[in-house]
């Protein structure tokens, strides 16, 4: 009997959201989606020259930015051969206050990406890039960006388990005894919260890691508890803690991302 491919942990964790987890175990590819992935042009204009006839795959011009491409197609662009072999990237990013986890926002407020275009050199600009979950407009801190959609479920989907620690100031006086309920998992309105590593900080801060990452969730979880948040901080996540200035990034290392993100790198379709 032919061996079975060992799964990835990419596709692990999709089959065990089961269906509600939205993304196929075979992962189609398309080519409006693979030239920014690759790094040969950023989104807008990878959809632009799809639309003005500059792509080709398999030898035939190609409009629409969701035709599917498979493993042996070539992909010319103005003639050229390009290579869609990406490496996967990773960035820390320390979000300031004010600004949207979006790509564009109704109300025309900054987004996350708009202050990425400008900290990033023209070699970085080139990749479309996925934010891995989402931090409230008031909410700072450690925001990660990839290139390589599957960070996106490694990092947001709960099957993943990868902890967030988050540092809320808080209005009353919190106690071991009022935080002990998040600490054995609390009920909210949407279902059971797990158990959360809560930990006292200071006279109105509260230390709290969770392993999962709902709507509002901490500033739900602090409020059942009587303890509104004022502010909120995201230290780190899994044991990458925030080292970049406001509104600066730095690309991790492959290392970093295996040990302190707990993501193997290897070929999109391993
Ligand atoms: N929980 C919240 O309530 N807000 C955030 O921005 C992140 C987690």
């Amino acid at each position: 009997m032919a061996a079975r491919r060992r799964e990835s942990k990419w596709e692990r964790a999709v089959r065990a959201a089961g269906p509600k987890g939205g993304l196929p175990v075979e992962k189609p590819d398309w080519v409006g989606r693979a030239l920014p992935r690759a790094g040969i042009l950023p989104p807008g204009e990878a959809e632009r020259a799809i639309a003005a006839g500059r792509v080709r795959v398999a030898g035939r011009v190609v409009k629409e930015p969701l035709t599917l491409l498979r493993p042996e197609d070539e992909v010319r662009l103005d003639g050229r051969v390009v290579s869609l072999a990406a490496p996967t990237l990773v960035l820390a990013f320390h979000k300031p206050r004010g600004c949207v986890v979006s790509n564009r926002d109704e109300l025309g407020r900054p987004t996350v990406f708009d202050l990425l275009a400008v900290a990033l050199p023209p070699e970085l600009s080139r990749y479309g890039w996925h934010a891995l979950g989402r931090l409230d407009l008031d909410t700072t801190g450690l925001l990660l960006f990839s290139n390589d959609e599957r960070l996106v479920a490694h990092a947001t989907l709960p099957e993943t388990h990868l902890p967030k620690r988050y540092l809320a100031r808080v209005q009353g006086t919190p106690t071991d005894e009022k935080l002990e309920p998040l600490r054995r998992g609390l009920a909210l309105d949407d279902g059971a919260a797990r158990p959360a590593k809560a930990e006292l900080r200071g006279a109105h801060e509260v230390a709290l890691t969770l392993t999962e990452g709902r709507f509002h969730q901490v500033k739900r979880m602090l409020a059942a508890v009587g303890l509104p948040v004022k502010a909120l901080h995201r230290e780190a996540i899994g044991e990458l803690v925030l080292d970049v200035p406001e509104s600066g990034y730095r690309v991790l290392g492959e290392e970093e991302v295996a040990r302190r993100l707990k993501f193997e790198l290897g070929p999109r379709e391993a």
